[in-house]
């Protein structure tokens, strides 16, 4: 297991390096200070690993993945910037988000210039299936927008099925994890078996790891997780949490579910008064296996690969999305 977890920060700090490469100007000042802010915080970056480690299972190495690495990043950090408008989120990554520290027009264009810079990226890698790469890349941007549609709609909405909520976080979520699985294939030249296992790897993955996100919003201690808890309720989200809670809370607690769904969200006094409810009704647990059976789903597809040091990598990471606290 430690061998990974060093593998993955070696991957890690060489993106990160090629990430800050990225951005070499320095005017206009109110541009380029909260662009580097976005990209120098501590992000994860598990869809660039993705990537690498799907190029290398079907056969390709780091080097030709590393561009479309950078590139789902910066893309991914597009996303965040501007979901967090939207979510009128106050920290991310442990520090003040870009509308709130600079203001939402610069936010806006910092969302605007990533996604330039992305295809900057992209658009440098040197594969001979660089055609289907750009493609798969750009139905991702389109996806993920309207699930983000989806998102800010069902905030609107009294009875979003859990079908609903499934068929939103493929879009805003599921679609970039599959994206970068598919593209680590595609460059690393694996075949259409590998292509599409790997692919669906990316989603079963993707979505387990949209149910653990909304489950940290209730349990994860604020410091590690770097976003405020119970941001989800006080919006008033659709998500896994509370559209079961909604199917399964009686009395006192399914008013006050409901009052939570009309009023299009809730006052921070109550976070503890649903986190209770959420654990008393059984929704944590029921959360926990649901990420569960996609992450057996996931490794389900990666038994269709070679075995490969990447694929032993692949399974690793899939138990880490499942037990990360952050
Ligand atoms: C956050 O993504 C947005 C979601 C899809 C839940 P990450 O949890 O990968 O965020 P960083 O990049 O590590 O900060
Ligand atoms: C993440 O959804 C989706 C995108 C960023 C596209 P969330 O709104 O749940 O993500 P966090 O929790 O703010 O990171
Ligand atoms: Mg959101
Ligand atoms: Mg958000
Ligand atoms: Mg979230």
């Amino acid at each position: 297991m430690k061998s990974y977890e060093k593998k993955y920060h070696k991957y890690k700090s060489l993106i990160d390096q090629k990430i800050h490469s990225c951005i070499h100007k320095k005017e206009p000042v109110s541009l380029y200070e909260p662009m580097k802010y976005v990209l120098s915080a501590s992000g994860k970056r598990i869809r660039p690993l993705l990537i690498v480690l799907s190029c290398e299972a079907v056969g390709g190495s780091m080097n030709e993945a590393l561009n479309a690495a950078v590139a789902i990043e910066v893309l991914h950090n597009f996303t965040l910037v501007h979901d967090d408008i939207m979510d009128n989120a106050e920290s991310r990554r442990g520090r003040a988000t870009v509308h709130v520290r600079w203001d939402s027009n610069i936010a806006i264009l910092v969302g605007d210039e990533l996604v330039a810079l992305a295809y900057r990226e992209l658009l440098r890698t040197k594969s001979k299936a660089i055609a289907q790469v750009a493609d798969v890349f750009t139905e991702g941007v389109v996806e993920v927008c309207e699930g983000q549609a989806y998102d800010k709609e069902y905030e609107m909405l009294h009875d979003v099925s859990i079908d609903d909520y499934l068929l939103m976080i493929a879009k805003k979520t599921g679609k970039l994890f599959s994206v970068s699985s598919e593209i680590g294939a595609l460059i690393g030249g694996g075949t259409e078996r590998e292509i599409r296992a790997l692919r669906s790897f990316g989603t079963y993955i993707g979505r387990a790891f949209q149910i653990q996100d909304d489950l940290l919003d209730i349990i994860a201690d604020e410091k590690e997780f770097g976003k405020k808890i119970g941001g989800d309720i006080i919006e008033g989200k659709k998500t896994f949490l509370l559209i079961r809670a909604a199917e399964r809370a009686q009395g006192k607690d399914k008013k006050l579910i409901q009052s939570i769904i009309k009023n299009k969200g809730t006052s921070m006094k109550n976070i503890p008064v649903v986190k209770d409810i959420y654990e008393r009704c059984g929704i944590i647990e029921l959360a926990k296996q649901s990420i569960d059976k996609d992450i057996r789903q996931a490794n389900l597809q990666l038994e269709k690969l070679r075995d490969t040091p990447a694929r032993e990598m692949l399974f690793w990471f899939s138990n880490m999305v499942l037990n990360r606290q952050f």
